[in-house]
């Protein structure tokens, strides 16, 4: 079989994720018995809660295993609208949500359902690592704005800049990941402005929400206005809060006629979301979360810590995180030294050295930086942290 005949063009515009390659190389020496740190992965490591779990058990149990209406069982969607308006100040009714196979599906479903081919998608940098890959899936074209010398920040004027007569959508995501930054309310004000003054769609990533430290505050675009709010989608889902990553359940609200096209497009693809994913689901909106304040506590905690440690290091920079659980850190003061040269580079010889995998930013957009993850154990993340150091000693030795 000739490999180029069979494989689809659109294809070969999508990167292979980076993220994997490190994760692989560090699973095969763990494998090979070797003492190896993991800060790369992206969700926690904490288990599904044990009132989700068991309401999951007995859903199976009583025969809930069955395909459901595409757009999710409207007790759950029910539940979205009143999270929806509980949490964020917004109303929607359950025509107006489709439940999916996670957020991730969610985000390919509105690509899918708006772009046509070479239709603009603004993505400020850095990026969740399928940002860009999803849009290009779906036809459209990512055009990437560097927010770095802004904190990490689309500032209004970042975004104005980059609008072109193809825009059609922006992806915002906050709390963000990779860097933990949070949109304040007026940088979402001036950014709404703007969205609805060139009619975009804004799609917004909020599954990190409840992720959030010092006190600070979610604010949701769509709840600024009801202007904003037609011209938004919301992506948010389960994984992140509620540790539920294996159940893959994400949700998009937004108006109806994107949703009715996303279900079209779900319809033929997936059929809807596992019955038991959205059973658990259910449960755990339906009760209080009690086991969420612990793992918030815990995610502070080894912020805290990772914060005092990598303030103690020379030649890196990094912004303190405000929600996620990651630290975004520039270490390209290390580059040029014992073929180090690049963000992917950095993250073999710690690898390598150190027995530290963490994920490169090249990944995210950003080649000067590295992403740590800290939603692994605390005992991980020690002992980690004193083998980075020696590492960056190593490099300027
Ligand atoms: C910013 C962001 N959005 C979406 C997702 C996808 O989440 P899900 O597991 O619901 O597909 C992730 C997962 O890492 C993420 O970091």
């Amino acid at each position: 079989m000739k490999h180029d005949i069979f494989t689809a063009k659109r294809l070969l515009l999508v990167e292979p994720s980076i993220t994997l390659v490190i994760t692989g190389k560090a699973l095969e020496r763990r494998d090979a018995g070797d003492d190896i740190m993991i800060l790369s992965a992206g969700e926690p490591d904490f288990i599904t809660p044990k009132y989700i779990r068991d309401y999951a058990i007995e859903a199976i149990n009583r025969g809930f295993t069955h395909y459901t209406k595409t757009a999710g069982i409207l007790p759950l969607r029910e539940l979205i609208v009143k999270k929806l308006k509980e949490d964020n100040n917004l109303d929607y009714e359950p025509s107006d949500i489709i439940v999916s196979t996670g957020a991730k599906q969610s985000i390919y479903n509105v690509m899918e359902s708006i772009l046509n081919d070479d239709d603009e998608v603004i993505i400020p940098s850095p990026f969740w690592v399928s940002y860009p890959e999803i849009v290009r899936l779906a036809g459209g074209k990512p055009v990437i704005v560097d927010t770095e010398d802004d904190g990490f920040i689309l500032t209004a004027e970042k975004l104005k800049k980059n609008i072109t007569n193809k825009t059609k959508a922006i992806i915002l995501n906050t709390p963000n990941n990779p860097t933990g930054m949070v949109y304040y309310k007026d940088t979402l004000e001036d950014l709404a402005d703007i969205i609805v003054e060139n009619d975009l769609l804004c799609v917004s990533d909020e599954i990190y929400e409840k992720v959030l430290y010092d006190g600070k505050k979610h604010y949701s675009i769509a709840a600024l206005g009801e202007d904003i709010k037609n011209n938004t989608v919301i992506i948010n889902g389960f994984s992140k809060a509620y540790a539920m990553t294996g159940w893959r359940i994400g949700y998009a609200a937004g108006p109806e006629f994107i949703i009715k096209n996303c279900l079209k497009l779900q319809g033929h693809s997936t059929s809807c979301p596992s019955s038991i994913g959205q059973a658990a689901a259910y449960a755990a909106l339906k009760n209080k979360n009690e086991e969420f304040d612990n793992m918030l506590a815990t995610f502070d905690k080894r912020r805290k810590f990772i914060m005092e440690k990598l303030d103690k290091l020379e030649g890196i920079s990094y912004i303190r995180p405000e929600g996620a659980f990651y630290f975004f850190i520039n270490v390209s003061k290390f580059y040029g030294r014992k073929g180090v040269n690049d963000s992917l580079s950095f993250c073999n010889f710690l690898l390598k050295n150190g027995n530290v995998a963490v994920t490169p930013g090249k990944a995210f957009g950003m080649d000067d930086y590295i992403r740590i993850s800290y939603a692994v154990s605390t005992a991980e993340i020690e002992r980690a942290m004193i083998k980075f150091k020696k590492v960056l000693e190593m490099l300027v030795e």
